[in-house]
Protein backbone atom coordinates (compact mmCIF):
# COMPACT_ATOMS: atom_id res chain seq x y z
CA UNK A 1 0.00 0.00 0.00
CA UNK A 2 3.21 2.42 0.23
CA UNK A 3 2.57 4.03 -3.05
CA UNK A 4 -1.61 4.84 -2.43
CA UNK A 5 -0.44 6.19 1.01
CA UNK A 6 2.42 8.32 -0.63
CA UNK A 7 -0.10 9.70 -2.75
CA UNK A 8 -2.33 10.40 0.38
CA UNK A 9 0.27 12.02 1.85
CA UNK A 10 -0.85 15.68 0.25
CA UNK A 11 -3.88 15.13 2.12
CA UNK A 12 -1.36 16.43 4.87
CA UNK A 13 -1.15 20.31 4.39
CA UNK A 14 2.54 21.37 5.48
CA UNK A 15 3.02 23.49 8.42
CA UNK A 16 3.35 26.83 6.99
CA UNK A 17 -0.07 26.31 5.22
CA UNK A 18 -1.67 24.73 7.98
CA UNK A 19 -4.48 26.70 10.07
CA UNK A 20 -2.59 27.00 13.61
CA UNK A 21 -3.92 27.69 16.82
CA UNK A 22 -2.81 31.01 17.13
CA UNK A 23 -4.97 32.06 14.02
CA UNK A 24 -8.15 32.09 15.87
CA UNK A 25 -7.09 33.38 19.73
CA UNK A 26 -6.24 36.20 20.80
CA UNK A 27 -2.93 37.78 19.53
CA UNK A 28 -1.09 37.59 23.18
CA UNK A 29 1.63 40.38 21.76
CA UNK A 30 -0.84 42.48 20.57
CA UNK A 31 -1.75 45.43 21.86
CA UNK A 32 -5.51 45.21 22.09
CA UNK A 33 -4.83 41.51 23.66
CA UNK A 34 -7.04 42.47 26.74
CA UNK A 35 -9.73 43.58 24.58
CA UNK A 36 -9.84 40.82 22.62
CA UNK A 37 -9.54 38.43 25.55
CA UNK A 38 -12.76 39.96 27.04
CA UNK A 39 -14.50 40.05 23.97
CA UNK A 40 -14.12 35.40 24.15
CA UNK A 41 -15.01 35.75 27.63
CA UNK A 42 -18.38 38.03 27.27
CA UNK A 43 -18.99 35.74 24.09
CA UNK A 44 -18.19 32.21 26.36
CA UNK A 45 -20.75 33.58 29.32
CA UNK A 46 -23.53 32.66 27.21
CA UNK A 47 -22.52 29.35 26.72
CA UNK A 48 -25.13 26.46 28.54
CA UNK A 49 -23.18 24.43 31.08
CA UNK A 50 -24.08 20.85 28.93
CA UNK A 51 -22.64 22.44 25.88
CA UNK A 52 -19.40 23.13 27.85
CA UNK A 53 -19.39 19.83 29.27
CA UNK A 54 -19.54 18.29 25.99
CA UNK A 55 -16.91 20.47 24.59
CA UNK A 56 -14.53 19.64 27.70
CA UNK A 57 -15.13 15.71 26.75
CA UNK A 58 -14.41 16.26 23.24
CA UNK A 59 -10.97 18.27 24.31
CA UNK A 60 -10.25 16.05 26.36
CA UNK A 61 -10.43 13.13 23.48
CA UNK A 62 -7.88 15.52 21.40
CA UNK A 63 -5.44 15.78 24.18
CA UNK A 64 -5.00 12.38 24.79
CA UNK A 65 -2.99 12.19 20.85
CA UNK A 66 -0.14 10.37 22.56
CA UNK A 67 -2.68 7.00 22.96
CA UNK A 68 -3.38 7.37 19.52
CA UNK A 69 -0.46 7.57 17.51
CA UNK A 70 1.05 4.95 19.79
CA UNK A 71 -2.29 3.08 18.64
CA UNK A 72 -1.12 3.88 14.43
CA UNK A 73 2.38 2.31 14.84
CA UNK A 74 1.05 -0.70 16.83
CA UNK A 75 -0.72 -1.89 13.21
CA UNK A 76 1.50 -4.36 11.53
CA UNK A 77 3.17 -3.44 8.69
CA UNK A 78 2.15 0.76 9.83
CA UNK A 79 4.57 1.50 12.50
CA UNK A 80 7.54 3.93 12.36
CA UNK A 81 10.30 2.27 13.70
CA UNK A 82 12.87 4.99 14.15
CA UNK A 83 10.98 7.57 15.19
CA UNK A 84 11.54 9.04 11.48
CA UNK A 85 11.22 6.32 9.19
CA UNK A 86 11.18 7.48 5.41
CA UNK A 87 8.30 5.21 4.82
CA UNK A 88 4.92 6.19 3.30
CA UNK A 89 3.22 4.71 6.29
CA UNK A 90 5.40 5.98 8.99
CA UNK A 91 5.16 9.94 7.49
CA UNK A 92 1.32 9.72 7.57
CA UNK A 93 1.32 8.77 11.09
CA UNK A 94 3.66 11.68 11.89
CA UNK A 95 1.85 14.24 9.88
CA UNK A 96 -1.76 13.33 10.85
CA UNK A 97 -0.50 13.24 14.37
CA UNK A 98 1.05 16.49 13.66
CA UNK A 99 -2.63 18.24 12.38
CA UNK A 100 -4.70 16.35 15.38
CA UNK A 101 -2.16 18.32 17.85
CA UNK A 102 -2.92 21.66 16.84
CA UNK A 103 -6.66 20.21 17.96
CA UNK A 104 -6.26 20.12 21.52
CA UNK A 105 -4.05 22.84 21.64
CA UNK A 106 -6.57 25.07 20.13
CA UNK A 107 -9.77 23.74 22.40
CA UNK A 108 -7.26 24.18 25.23
CA UNK A 109 -6.70 27.90 25.11
CA UNK A 110 -10.29 28.53 23.94
CA UNK A 111 -11.12 27.03 27.20
CA UNK A 112 -8.15 28.35 29.34
CA UNK A 113 -8.98 31.70 28.24
CA UNK A 114 -12.68 31.54 28.09
CA UNK A 115 -12.62 31.32 32.54
CA UNK A 116 -15.38 29.05 32.34
CA UNK A 117 -14.18 25.81 33.50
CA UNK A 118 -12.21 24.38 36.17
CA UNK A 119 -8.92 23.83 34.06
CA UNK A 120 -7.00 21.97 36.62
CA UNK A 121 -10.25 19.13 36.99
CA UNK A 122 -10.06 19.42 33.23
CA UNK A 123 -6.12 18.61 33.02
CA UNK A 124 -6.40 15.99 35.91
CA UNK A 125 -8.65 13.72 33.64
CA UNK A 126 -6.74 14.08 30.52
CA UNK A 127 -3.77 13.08 32.22
CA UNK A 128 -5.83 10.18 33.71
CA UNK A 129 -6.83 9.04 30.19
CA UNK A 130 -3.41 9.22 28.70
CA UNK A 131 -2.30 7.06 31.45
CA UNK A 132 -4.68 4.35 31.14
CA UNK A 133 -4.75 4.17 27.69
CA UNK A 134 -6.90 2.55 25.55
CA UNK A 135 -7.60 -0.45 23.46
CA UNK A 136 -9.85 -0.17 20.68
CA UNK A 137 -9.46 -3.72 20.09
CA UNK A 138 -7.97 -3.77 16.73
CA UNK A 139 -5.54 -5.91 17.81
CA UNK A 140 -2.53 -4.51 16.26
CA UNK A 141 -4.40 -5.36 12.76
CA UNK A 142 -3.97 -2.96 10.28
CA UNK A 143 -7.30 -3.63 8.84
CA UNK A 144 -9.66 -3.65 11.68
CA UNK A 145 -7.06 -0.30 12.36
CA UNK A 146 -8.31 1.74 9.24
CA UNK A 147 -12.23 0.49 10.12
CA UNK A 148 -11.88 2.13 13.47
CA UNK A 149 -9.85 5.33 12.03
CA UNK A 150 -12.29 5.74 9.45
CA UNK A 151 -15.10 5.44 11.71
CA UNK A 152 -13.81 7.80 13.96
CA UNK A 153 -12.76 10.74 12.06
CA UNK A 154 -15.97 10.83 10.67
CA UNK A 155 -17.85 10.67 14.48
CA UNK A 156 -15.41 13.07 15.67
CA UNK A 157 -16.41 15.43 12.64
CA UNK A 158 -19.70 15.00 13.49
CA UNK A 159 -19.21 15.93 17.44
CA UNK A 160 -17.06 19.21 16.37
CA UNK A 161 -19.95 20.14 13.44
CA UNK A 162 -22.77 19.65 15.91
CA UNK A 163 -20.73 21.67 19.04
CA UNK A 164 -19.66 24.34 16.48
CA UNK A 165 -23.76 24.46 15.31
CA UNK A 166 -24.83 24.89 19.51
CA UNK A 167 -22.27 27.50 19.92
CA UNK A 168 -23.61 29.64 17.29
CA UNK A 169 -26.97 29.41 18.56
CA UNK A 170 -25.46 30.66 21.68
CA UNK A 171 -24.29 33.59 19.87
CA UNK A 172 -20.18 32.28 20.45
CA UNK A 173 -18.76 32.82 17.06
CA UNK A 174 -15.10 31.62 18.23
CA UNK A 175 -15.89 28.86 19.69
CA UNK A 176 -18.54 28.29 15.99
CA UNK A 177 -15.05 28.92 13.70
CA UNK A 178 -12.50 27.00 16.07
CA UNK A 179 -15.40 23.59 16.00
CA UNK A 180 -15.83 23.93 12.35
CA UNK A 181 -11.94 24.73 11.14
CA UNK A 182 -11.30 20.76 13.49
CA UNK A 183 -14.22 19.75 12.18
CA UNK A 184 -12.86 20.23 8.21
CA UNK A 185 -9.37 18.55 9.44
CA UNK A 186 -11.41 15.64 10.41
CA UNK A 187 -13.20 15.13 7.31
CA UNK A 188 -10.13 15.76 5.38
CA UNK A 189 -8.73 12.62 8.05
CA UNK A 190 -11.23 11.05 7.03
CA UNK A 191 -11.40 11.05 3.25
CA UNK A 192 -7.79 9.20 4.02
CA UNK A 193 -8.79 6.59 5.91
CA UNK A 194 -11.48 5.86 4.51
CA UNK A 195 -9.53 5.86 1.02
CA UNK A 196 -6.84 2.94 2.65
CA UNK A 197 -9.85 0.56 3.63
CA UNK A 198 -11.53 1.17 0.24
CA UNK A 199 -7.93 -0.10 -1.10
CA UNK A 200 -8.49 -3.15 1.04
CA UNK A 201 -11.86 -3.78 0.13
CA UNK A 202 -10.57 -3.81 -3.65
CA UNK A 203 -7.63 -6.26 -3.13
CA UNK A 204 -8.43 -8.66 -0.61
CA UNK A 205 -12.14 -8.38 -0.37
CA UNK A 206 -13.28 -10.91 2.16
CA UNK A 207 -9.99 -10.26 4.62
CA UNK A 208 -11.46 -6.31 4.48
CA UNK A 209 -15.35 -7.58 5.15
CA UNK A 210 -14.22 -10.29 8.17
CA UNK A 211 -12.22 -6.97 9.76
CA UNK A 212 -15.35 -4.72 9.40
CA UNK A 213 -17.49 -7.30 10.63
CA UNK A 214 -14.91 -7.37 13.69
CA UNK A 215 -15.04 -4.18 14.54
CA UNK A 216 -18.33 -3.24 14.36
CA UNK A 217 -19.38 -6.70 16.62
CA UNK A 218 -16.80 -5.16 19.61
CA UNK A 219 -19.03 -2.07 18.84
CA UNK A 220 -17.19 0.99 18.22
CA UNK A 221 -16.30 2.77 21.70
CA UNK A 222 -14.99 6.22 21.60
CA UNK A 223 -11.42 6.95 22.30
CA UNK A 224 -12.18 8.78 25.70
CA UNK A 225 -13.88 5.70 27.36
CA UNK A 226 -11.18 5.08 30.03
CA UNK A 227 -10.91 9.53 31.18
CA UNK A 228 -12.74 8.32 34.62
CA UNK A 229 -10.03 8.79 37.47
CA UNK A 230 -10.43 7.96 40.96
CA UNK A 231 -14.18 8.74 42.43
CA UNK A 232 -15.48 9.16 38.98
CA UNK A 233 -15.39 5.94 37.30
CA UNK A 234 -18.76 6.56 34.96
CA UNK A 235 -17.20 10.25 33.79
CA UNK A 236 -17.17 9.21 30.36
CA UNK A 237 -20.77 7.54 30.55
CA UNK A 238 -22.06 11.33 32.25
CA UNK A 239 -20.30 12.47 29.44
CA UNK A 240 -21.72 10.69 26.85
CA UNK A 241 -25.30 10.92 27.90
CA UNK A 242 -25.01 14.73 28.05
CA UNK A 243 -23.65 14.54 24.01
CA UNK A 244 -26.60 12.19 23.45
CA UNK A 245 -29.35 14.92 25.12
CA UNK A 246 -27.66 17.80 23.44
CA UNK A 247 -27.68 15.95 19.93
CA UNK A 248 -23.96 15.94 19.41
CA UNK A 249 -23.02 12.39 19.13
CA UNK A 250 -26.04 10.35 19.43
CA UNK A 251 -26.93 6.17 18.59
CA UNK A 252 -28.55 7.97 15.56
CA UNK A 253 -25.33 9.32 14.56
CA UNK A 254 -23.32 6.00 15.27
CA UNK A 255 -26.12 3.82 13.03
CA UNK A 256 -25.90 6.95 10.44
CA UNK A 257 -21.87 6.63 10.00
CA UNK A 258 -21.84 2.55 9.92
CA UNK A 259 -24.99 2.85 6.67
CA UNK A 260 -22.27 5.65 5.43
CA UNK A 261 -18.88 3.22 5.42
CA UNK A 262 -21.09 0.24 3.84
CA UNK A 263 -22.07 2.40 1.30
CA UNK A 264 -18.67 4.01 0.82
CA UNK A 265 -17.03 0.83 0.35
CA UNK A 266 -19.89 -0.71 -1.62
CA UNK A 267 -20.07 -3.43 0.71
CA UNK A 268 -23.46 -4.43 -0.35
CA UNK A 269 -22.02 -5.24 -4.33
CA UNK A 270 -18.83 -6.97 -3.27
CA UNK A 271 -18.96 -10.16 -5.53
CA UNK A 272 -17.87 -13.96 -5.05
CA UNK A 273 -17.41 -14.16 -1.37
CA UNK A 274 -18.74 -16.58 0.65
CA UNK A 275 -18.65 -18.68 3.58
CA UNK A 276 -17.62 -16.36 6.79
CA UNK A 277 -17.01 -13.73 4.14
CA UNK A 278 -20.33 -13.81 2.41
CA UNK A 279 -21.96 -14.07 6.48
CA UNK A 280 -20.40 -11.23 6.97
CA UNK A 281 -21.29 -9.18 4.01
CA UNK A 282 -24.69 -9.71 5.38
CA UNK A 283 -24.11 -8.59 8.90
CA UNK A 284 -22.41 -5.41 7.89
CA UNK A 285 -25.47 -4.60 5.56
CA UNK A 286 -27.86 -4.81 7.92
CA UNK A 287 -26.66 -3.59 10.80
CA UNK A 288 -26.62 -0.03 10.35
CA UNK A 289 -30.79 -0.07 9.01
CA UNK A 290 -30.82 -2.02 12.89
CA UNK A 291 -29.36 0.14 14.97
CA UNK A 292 -31.23 2.97 13.73
CA UNK A 293 -34.24 0.84 14.81
CA UNK A 294 -32.95 0.24 17.94
CA UNK A 295 -31.64 4.15 18.32
CA UNK A 296 -35.59 5.25 17.30
CA UNK A 297 -37.22 3.01 19.57
CA UNK A 298 -34.81 4.04 22.77
CA UNK A 299 -34.99 7.80 21.66
CA UNK A 300 -38.87 7.33 22.16
CA UNK A 301 -39.07 5.23 25.77
CA UNK A 302 -36.16 6.87 27.20
CA UNK A 303 -36.73 9.64 29.56
CA UNK A 304 -33.18 11.68 29.12
CA UNK A 305 -30.93 10.92 32.07
CA UNK A 306 -31.19 13.42 34.81
CA UNK A 307 -27.75 16.22 35.59
CA UNK A 308 -25.18 15.45 36.66
CA UNK A 309 -22.33 16.88 38.65
CA UNK A 310 -19.03 17.44 36.77
CA UNK A 311 -15.51 18.52 38.61
CA UNK A 312 -15.01 20.73 34.94
CA UNK A 313 -17.85 22.73 36.12
CA UNK A 314 -17.09 22.88 39.44
CA UNK A 315 -19.67 20.62 40.58
CA UNK A 316 -22.41 21.92 38.70
CA UNK A 317 -25.33 19.76 37.19
CA UNK A 318 -25.43 19.25 33.41
FE1 LIG B 1 -8.98 15.72 16.06
FE1 LIG C 1 -9.23 13.11 13.88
Amino acid sequence: MEPLVATQLELLNSAENCWQPSDYLPESTGENWLEQVCKLRDQAKAIPDELLVVLVGDMVTEEALPTYQSLLNGFEGVSDRSGSDASAWARWTRGWTAEENRHGDLLNRYLYLSGRVDLRAVEVTIQNLIIKGFDPGTANNPYRGFVYTSFQERATKVSHQNVSKLARAAGDETLQVICNTIASDEARHERAYTKFMGYLFEQDPAGAVLAFRDVLQNQIVMPAQNMGGTGEPDLFERFSAVAQRLGVYTAEHYAQIVTHLVDRWRVESLAGLSGEAAAAQEYVCTLGPRYRRLAERASRRATPAPPQAFSWIFDRAA
